[in-house]
């Protein structure tokens, strides 16, 4: 989700209404996935990068994720959603950490779509600290070196039991990832826009669904009909 300052700017107003109309946009965008039947949607909300903001722009964006949380976790919850959090929880103020881990524990059960909220997410730290436990288990004869593998250190991520993304969609028309799920993303299929966050209305949704669907993915491999050619 990029663009919200710019979206503001462009009005002459300031950056907060831009992430006020953005926390709009992801209220619409989780409920058009959920009427979509897409089983996963991951929202990058804040990153362990953000921090570097101006005080008052973080303390406005932790105070946005805390209204969002008080204001729609019931709906979410009676429209079957299971919240998912990843991110580091470490060093979060206690009421943020309280809400968010409210919100996974209160939807647990549910079986509809899965909503990731990644918050002070980094994909470069999510490795790291995946890292640091498998080498703590090695070093205590837990786990023998030569296990660790792909599965293994996928299953230490914050995303574990989580498919890997299909599609990545950045809006506000940047090309790169800025540490967005970096190992998940390995043949995810990127998609950029060029409309700011708060304008990425069902219309732009559906238009980004539509170019994943002209892709040609492959996953390293090669396609039967291209096989079929060469033999033939
Ligand atoms: C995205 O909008 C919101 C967050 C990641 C919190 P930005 O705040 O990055 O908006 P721009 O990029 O300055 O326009
Ligand atoms: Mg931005």
């Amino acid at each position: 989700m990029d663009g919200n300052g710019r979206w503001a700017q462009q009005r002459g107003l300031a950056r907060s209404f831009g992430h006020r109309k953005g926390v709009e946009m992801v209220r619409q965008t989780v409920r058009t996935a959920g009427e979509m039947g897409i089983g996963c949607l991951t929202l990058f909300a804040f990153s362990s990068e953000n921090w570097r903001r101006p005080p008052e722009e973080v303390t406005d964006l932790m105070g946005l994720l805390k209204l969002f949380i008080r204001r729609d976790l019931a709906e979410l919850h009676r429209e079957n959603v299971r919240v998912h959090v990843v991110g580091s929880r470490k060093n979060l103020a206690p009421d943020i950490k309280g809400l968010l881990d409210e919100a996974e524990t209160r939807t647990r059960e549910n079986t509809g779509l899965n909503l990731v909220i990644a918050f002070n997410y980094g994909g470069r730290d999510e490795i790291a600290r995946a890292v640091r436990e498998i080498a703590e288990d090695v070093a205590a004869g837990r786990v023998a070196a030569d296990e660790v593998d792909d599965a293994l250190l996928g299953a230490r991520l914050d995303t574990a039991g989580l498919p890997d993304p299909d599609l990545i969609i950045r809006t506000s028309g940047e090309q790169r990832l800025s540490n967005f799920l970096l190992w998940q993303a390995a043949y995810a299929e990127l998609v950029f826009v060029p409309c700011l966050w708060p304008d990425f209305d069902r219309a732009a949704f559906e238009g980004a669904l539509a170019e994943f669907d002209r892709r040609d993915r492959r996953f390293g491999a090669v396609d039967d009909a291209d096989l079929a050619v060469g033999s033939g």
